[in-house]
Order: structure tokens, then C-alpha cells, then sequence
């Protein structure tokens, strides 16, 4: 099986995760994106969506999917999402995308969370994939030199020469060079410097269920 094709059967599977008459929580990037084909089969069951990114709303009213103010849904009972990298107790990074912090505050709101991935994503320690932390373009160097404090290796993540802008018109440093052996501990210290909007480690509010695709069949996770 191709990679695409186990993130489209584990965004099948994810299927069996909406409540009938709800509004859905819906992530962001190419797992998200096969999960919304999906949503759109079956849109007459749910109320709507609340999207984690500009882009996922745009996609999910492509597919005809009614798209609802986070400020305006008290709670929902579910989001659904990718990860860059998810451990066996539920911890994930996330952020490749760039959309940490909407993904955050979305999940937030859910009062489950199942993360889709395809199964090279689980990890035994996060870190190989660069953490992503969202700041404020003026505390750039600030923050920088706080998570090099703390034994990061901060990169401003640039493309076409640019640097990046989150839906939120803030900037990401992408931290190499950690093995993150305490996730919850490394989310508090990086929540505590100021100038940082989010950071990509989900471990306080990790996942609730995974749905890993492999060759043998979605495998499921419960923590
Ligand atoms: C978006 O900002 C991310 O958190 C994505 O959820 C994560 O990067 C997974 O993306 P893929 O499904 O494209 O691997």
C-alpha cells in the first residue's frame, strides 16, 4: 500500500468517530484532507464543521460542508487530525502544516481527540521531526535564544525566500535536535516564554484515540 492510500483508509475509519447531528472538529494537512473527502460522503449526518486553518475550511465548503465560528460552538465531540509524530501514551508533534495553534485551540474545544496517521508516524520519542513553535514575529530572536536555553536548535522556517506566516500572520521556528523524553515538562517550559502563541507538542491534551494505517489493516489506539 502506497502512503496515500493507508491515510485514505485510516481517514475512513475515522468515519465511525462522528456523532450523528454534531458539528465535527477537522484538522489540517494531506491526512485531514483525505478525512474530509470522506466527511463529505456522509455530510447529511452532521450539523457542520469547525476547521483548524483557512485552508481546511476553504476545502470542507468545497465539499459543501456548513463551516462554524470556533466562537460561536461551546463544545463539540470531536476533532479529527493528523500528526507529524505520535508515541504510544498519545503524545504527538504536530505542526508541519503550520497550523499548531488553531489545531490546538479547535482540539481544545473537543472532548475527543483522534489523531489519523499513516503508521511511520509512530515514534518511540518525539523529536526527529523539527518541533514547530509559533511566535510573534518581534520575539523571533527573543524565543530563539529561550529554546536554545532549554537545548533546541531553532530554525525560522523560510519558503520561496519568506518566512513562513501562520493563518495567524505569525512566524514558526522549527526546533531540531531534541529527543523528547518528558513531552508534558518541554510544552510547559516552551508555553512559559513569552512571545510564543503555541507550540506543536500535544502531550497536556495528547490523543484520545489513534487510527495508524499499515499493511496489516488500521490499527487502533486507545489512551
Ligand atoms: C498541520 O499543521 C499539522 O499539524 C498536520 O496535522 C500534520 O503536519 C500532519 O500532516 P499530514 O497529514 O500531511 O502528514
Amino acid at each position: 500500500m502506497t502512503q496515500d492510500e493507508l491515510k485514505q483508509a485510516v481517514a475512513r475509519a475515522a468515519i465511525d468517530y462522528i456523532v450523528d447531528g454534531e458539528i465535527i472538529g477537522v484538522g489540517t494537512g494531506s491526512t485531514a484532507n483525505f478525512f474530509i473527502e470522506e466527511l463529505g460522503k456522509v455530510k447529511h449526518r452532521i450539523k457542520g464543521a469547525v476547521a483548524s486553518s483557512e485552508a481546511t475550511a476553504e476545502r470542507l465548503r468545497g465539499h459543501g460542508i456548513t463551516v462554524y465560528d470556533l466562537n460561536d460552538v461551546e463544545s463539540m465531540a470531536v476533532y479529527i487530525d493528523g500528526a507529524d509524530e505520535i508515541t504510544s501514551t498519545g503524545a504527538m508533534i504536530k505542526g508541519g502544516g503550520a497550523a499548531l495553534t488553531r489545531e490546538k485551540i479547535v482540539a481544545s474545544v473537543a472532548q475527543k481527540f483522534v489523531c489519523i496517521a499513516d503508521g511511520s508516524k509512530l515514534v518511540p520519542l518525539l523529536g526527529k521531526f523539527p518541533l514547530p513553535v509559533e511566535v510573534i514575529p518581534m520575539a523571533r530572536a527573543v524565543v530563539a535564544r529561550n529554546l536554545i536555553a532549554l537545548g533546541g536548535e531553532p530554525r525560522l522556517r523560510i519558503k520561496d525566500g519568506k518566512p513562513v506566516l501562520t493563518d495567524n500572520g505569525c512566524e514558526l521556528l522549527d526546533v531540531h535536535g531534541w529527543q523528547i523524553a518528558e513531552p508534558k515538562l518541554l510544552e510547559a517550559q516552551i508555553n512559559a516564554i513569552v512571545g510564543v502563541v503555541a507550540v506543536g507538542l500535544f502531550a497536556q491534551r495528547g490523543a484520545d484515540v489513534a487510527l495508524l494505517g499499515t499493511a496489516e489493516g488500521v490499527q487502533k489506539f486507545t489512551f
